[in-house]
């Protein structure tokens, strides 16, 4: 372990808490995980890695050199010499901001904070949350923040799957309730990130994070809609974001497809949507934007029927083979996966749904589980509709023995009129 190091403590080790626990402990940093769930405590201090892009290989030594360790209990959160906060901020049954669990957590710390501690939220959230919802709960623990501890919010940019850039090469945005704050939590993830990005306030680094996922959405959608109309004009979509993205300024190129999934992008721009009404403002991209990316799945499976329709096969009946189920490509990720959406409108049409998914074994609600892909399941379906697009899946053998290809992800390699792409 690095010498002075201040000791972290991650609450909520997850898909951001455990690879950023690793980062730190990569870098000498001594690292406690507080999360709820005890399978969770108990498989991190056995060295095993429930994240895939954290390999078990990675953690291990970690563990048993002890510079991870993990625990439900709040009281040895007492130890660290900053706290950051790595819980879901999810939408409730009304599509409002769920702060519950980061607010749950604040509770919890008021009771156990000391004065020089530095706090960090690292949740998506809108505008405010930092200094107006977890200030006012900390300083219940008699403390004032900004002054007696140090608060700032920095938001997590991770991408599961990606590998080209990772929690040390992503430049890591830190706005703190004062400039002491912004310093010590610069200090803090200099010693892990190789780049960091100070701002004015947290308020400007919680807006930063929701303009980089609306930013996605509202292009995303746009090209879902160009997909759709061009599906009427029968002009080849993907041909034209190719031939658009030779221009070497001013146009970024995204893809089409069947929907939007994980836990950011369909639900953090309404974090924003909901505060905005506060202002008296109405959000009128990130609406449209979420209204567009929420058709894509009826609008998948009403392709899924004109393909089969044109070998006068009708959904009902047919056995269809859903290729990919997790929300992207390469990981076992299933929150808010558009696929879930597809195979159960697919159903309600009657047809017979199997899927393959090299990283999800089974779907429990659905009573699925994950197939071979072999030559006789895929020449035993009516067709083979591509959702995500996982790299360990031959696309050659789908296209070869599969009867007819339907293709949301542009993969499929090209076979006289047996592929059908979005
Ligand atoms: N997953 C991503 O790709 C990603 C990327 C950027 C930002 N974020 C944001 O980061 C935050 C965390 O997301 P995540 O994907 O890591 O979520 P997650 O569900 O994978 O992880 C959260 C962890 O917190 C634990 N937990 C839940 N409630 C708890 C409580 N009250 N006390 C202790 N532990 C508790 C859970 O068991 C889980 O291990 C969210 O705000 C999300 O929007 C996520």
């Amino acid at each position: 372990m690095t010498a002075g190091a201040p000791r972290v403590a991650i609450i909520g080790m997850g898909y951001v808490g455990l690879p950023l626990a690793t980062t730190f402990a990569d870098a000498g940093v001594a690292v406690l995980g507080l999360d709820a769930v005890q399978a969770k405590v108990d498989m991190i201090n056995a060295g095993e890695s429930y994240i895939e892009d954290v390999p078990s290989e990675r953690l291990a030594p970690h563990a048993a050199a002890g510079t991870i360790r993990a625990t439900t209990s709040w009281d040895e959160v007492r130890w660290a010499d900053a706290i950051i906060i790595c819980l879901p901020t999810p939408l409730d049954e009304h599509r409002e901001p769920d702060l519950s669990a980061v607010l749950g957590a604040a509770e919890s710390l008021s009771q156990r904070l000391r004065a020089g501690q530095l706090v960090v939220l690292e949740s998506t959230t809108y505008p405010g949350t930092t200094r107006d919802e977890l200030a006012p709960v900390l300083e219940r623990s008699g403390l004032r923040a900004g002054r007696d501890f140090h608060l700032a919010f920095s938001p997590e940019r991770v991408d599961p799957g990606r590998e080209d850039w990772t929690t040390t090469t992503t430049p890591k945005v830190v706005g703190g309730l004062t400039e002491e704050c912004t310093q010590r939590a610069a200090d803090l993830y200099g010693l892990a990130c190789t780049t960091i990005v100070r701002v004015k306030s947290p308020e400007v680094a919680e807006m930063t994070k929701l303009l980089e996922n609306i930013f996605r959405s509202v292009n995303i959608a746009l090209v879902n809609e160009l997909a759709i109309l061009c599906d009427r004009m029968k002009i080849d979509i993907w041909e034209v974001i190719d031939a658009a993205a030779t221009k070497p300024f001013g146009f970024m190129p995204f893809r089409p497809g069947p929907g939007l999934g994980g836990h950011c992008i369909p639900i953090d721009p309404f974090y924003l949507t909901w505060k905005a009404r506060e202002f008296d403002f109405h959000t009128e991209f990130i609406e449209l934007a979420g209204k567009v990316n929420s058709q894509m799945p009826a609008f998948c499976v009403s392709k899924v029927a004109r393909a089969l329709n044109s070998q006068r096969k009708p959904l009902n009946g047919s056995r269809v083979l859903v290729l990919g189920v997790a929300y992207k490509p390469n990981v076992n990720d299933m929150r808010e996966s558009p696929a879930l959406k597809i195979i159960q409108l697919l159903l309600a049409e009657g047809a017979q749904v199997s899927y393959h998914d090299p990283h999800v074994s089974e779907l429990p609600r659905q009573g699925l589980r994950s197939t071979a892909l072999d030559a006789g399941a895929l020449s035993g379906s009516d067709v083979a509709v591509i959702v995500t697009d996982h790299r360990a899946v031959d696309y050659e053998l789908v296209v070869r023995e599969a009867p007819l290809v339907v293709d949301f992800r542009n993969v499929a390699p090209d076979a006289d009129g047996k592929v059908w792409r979005l």
